[in-house]
Formats: structure tokens, sequence, C-alpha cells
């Protein structure tokens, strides 16, 4: 049976159902197995850059009965996946600058999709700026806490993305408008965390300190706006 974390049921749940989807950078292809299994997807194209991923890819299919359901692509990024060829594209569990590079690298190909779910581990604000930047829109976020971390799921499409503040970059315009509980939770945790960061610099008086002090202090005046 598979189980999947919590992280990766909050990316399935950004999908509606469609024919066919890819995950890049697919590691044990436990997502695209469960959008199978789920009826979400008919058929999958699971991607990674290293071939061991991908054997665990290959089992993970083989060991639910799904080898005619699904194709396995060794390469870098879209590169593996023909234009237009899956209506919904997961890119997820990797660095957001990562990310970055992977759509920047083939961005026609990543506008060709319907659907682009992008789950970054780190970076979300930089990924937001360069999406709207880029021809994307970002049309549904969501956040989850799984094993002691927060996670942010942003939904986007091709499209012409209104400018966003600084607040809505840094913490999302989805997120902002709707406010779900885990949201507001991450606020607080944010501002705790911050605060204690701000405690431990004000016995500083380097440049360094005095100038992520103006940071921190610009940062918490933002998320306290939002709150
Ligand atoms: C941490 S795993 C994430 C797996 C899965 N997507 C998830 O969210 O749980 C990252 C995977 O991305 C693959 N990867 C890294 N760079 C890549 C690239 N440029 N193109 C495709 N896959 C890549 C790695 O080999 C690894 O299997």
């Amino acid at each position: 049976m598979l189980i999947l974390s919590k992280r990766l049921l909050a990316v399935s749940e950004m999908t509606g159902k469609v024919h066919t989807i890819a995950d890049i950078g697919t590691d044990h292809a436990y997502l695209p197995v469960h959008l199978l299994k789920t009826g979400k997807a008919d058929f999958a194209v699971c991607c990674d850059i290293n071939k061991g991923p991908l054997d665990h890819a290959e089992k993970t299919v083989r060991d639910n009965n799904l080898s005619e359901k699904v194709s396995l692509r060794l390469g870098s990024g879209l590169a593996p996946l023909a234009t237009g060829e899956a209506e919904t594209v997961f890119i997820c569990g990797m660095g957001g600058s990562l990310i970055i590079d992977i759509i920047e690298a083939d961005r026609e190909k990543a506008l060709s999709a319907e659907t682009i779910i992008l789950q970054p581990q780190n970076d979300v604000p930089k990924v937001r700026k360069y999406l709207t930047e880029n021809g994307f829109e970002i049309k549904n976020e969501k956040m989850v806490f799984d094993s002691g971390f927060y996670y942010t799921i942003l939904s986007v499409k091709k499209g012409i993305s209104p400018n966003l503040s600084e607040s809505e970059l840094l913490l999302g315009p989805c997120l902002i408008k709707e406010k779900p509980p885990v949201f507001l939770d991450y606020l607080n945790y944010k501002i705790e965390k911050l605060q204690a960061l701000s405690d431990t610099l004000s016995e500083k008086d380097t440049p360094g300190a005095i100038a992520k002090q103006t940071e921190i202090q610009h940062q918490l005046t933002l998320i306290k706006e939002v709150l």
C-alpha cells in the first residue's frame, strides 16, 4: 500500500481530474502513482535527472501494477516532456532556485501546460517574483504543516499577473486573501522566529547586524499587517 506524506497529499489535492500529468523530479513516483490510483489522472510521465530515483520510480510503478499507464523518462527538467503532452505538470520537493532554472530553461513548454503545480522547499518569494514577471499567474496557493515544516504549494497558469505587493510576494496573494488556519499558525511562527533573531542581533552593532536588524523589522511589519 502506498502511504503518501501529508505534503504530497496536499500537492495531489491541487489538481482536478486530467488525462495526463507529468512529474518532474519524480524520485519514487509516489505522487503520480497516487494520482493514477485515485483516478485523478489516466496517464503519468515521470521524469528525473538521475537514474537511481528513476529506478525507484520504476519499482513503485511495477509494485502497483501501473506500468501501462506510466512513461519513465531520464533527463533534466522539462526536456524529456513534449510540448503540450501533459495538462498538469508538477515540480515539487526541490529548491526554489532549481525550480526557476527548470522553468526558465524551457519556458515556452512550461507555459503550454494548462496548470503547473510547484512546491519549492525554500525561496518561495523568489519563485513568486519570477513567475509573475515571466508570463505566469498564481491561481491558487496552499500551505501544509508536515513533520515540523511548513510547505507552500502554488498552482500557476499562463497569464498576465497583477503586480504583487511586497507582502504578497513574501507571503502569497491567495494565502493572504484566504487566511487558512495553518497560514495564521505560520505567521505567528515566523514572528516568533524573527523576534528571537532580532533579540540576538540587538547586542551587536556591526554594519551587517544593523542591516539585518532593519530587514527583520521590515519583515515583521509586513507580517503583522497581514495578521
Ligand atoms: C527531493 S526529491 C523530490 C521528489 C518528489 N518530487 C517529492 O516532492 O517528494 C528531488 C528529485 O529531483 C530530481 N532532480 C534534481 N534536479 C533535477 C532536474 N534538473 N531535473 C529533473 N529532476 C531533477 C532528483 O534526482 C530527485 O529525485
